[in-house]
């Protein structure tokens, strides 16, 4: 589903991402761990063709995203992938629903059935009774279960999350996690979740830790705790 190789990123004279390789099956969810600053953010806005890489290459579904001019590799991030950014990018003057109903608006699902399904996922993420609420009137952790529905609306083939739990509490977390889990092996989706929560990383079939610009298969969290 998504291959990377030799993967270089600077900003101006910092090498961020220094030769970084993956590679992901459709429906594997893979958790990468990693210090704060190491590039993890950077690799899930390279791979969603955010930004652009110095060296390498990210294909994904088996297209170059090199290869693709501006409008083709948006038309390809709206159809497949979803993103769980970290600061949201929930829009203010719109409600749950609404915000949850956009990237099915962006492939012109019918009116009926996207309300119907953007329902169904603020259900999942345990949010059915405030679809009406404009985003000012919900909590921090409300706000990211929005912006977790969002992502996974649409069934997308990519699911990017980055610390999709860091404003959650324990119990939430693990019923967030669990969901995208399941939609990751129901729609047989490649998913990321970058955290730093052991539980995270535990409903993850891989843990990798970005270190030095590179990948690395990282020990289980709690084994590696002092
Ligand atoms: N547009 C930019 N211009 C210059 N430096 C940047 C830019 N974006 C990110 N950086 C730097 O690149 C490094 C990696 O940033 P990134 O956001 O990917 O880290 P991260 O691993 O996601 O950290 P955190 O866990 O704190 O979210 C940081 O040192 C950051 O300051
Ligand atoms: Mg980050």
């Amino acid at each position: 589903m998504l291959s990377i190789s030799g993967l270089v990123k600077r900003y101006g004279t910092r090498t961020i991402l220094d030769g970084l390789s993956l590679a992901v099956e459709p429906g594997a969810v893979v958790a990468i761990v990693g210090e704060s600053g190491t590039g993890k953010s950077t690799l899930l806005n390279l791979i969603a063709g955010l930004e652009s890489p110095d060296a390498g290459r990210i294909e994904l579904a088996a297209t170059d995203l090199a290869a693709l001019d501006d409008d083709a590799r948006t038309r390809l991030r709206r159809q497949a992938i979803g993103f769980v950014f970290q600061a949201f990018h929930i829009i203010p003057h719109l409600t749950a629903l609404e915000n949850t109903v956009l990237p099915l608006v962006l492939q012109g699902v019918g009116v009926r059935e996207r309300v119907a399904r953007a329902h169904r996922m603020l259900e999942a993420v345990g949010l059915g009774d405030r679809s009406q609420s404009m985003p000012r009137e919900l909590s921090g952790g409300e706000l990211q279960r929005v912006a977790i529905a969002r992502a996974l609306v649409h069934r997308p083939a990519l699911v990017l999350a980055d610390e999709p739990t860091g404003n959650l509490d324990p119990d939430t977390a693990q019923s967030v996690l669990a969901l995208l889990a399941a939609s990751a092996r129901a729609d047989n989706a490649a998913t990321i979740v970058v955290t730093h929560s052991e539980a995270a990383a535990q409903t993850a079939d891989r843990v990798l830790r970005l270190a030095r610009g590179q990948l690395a298969t990282a020990p289980a969290l709690r084994a590696a705790a002092p």
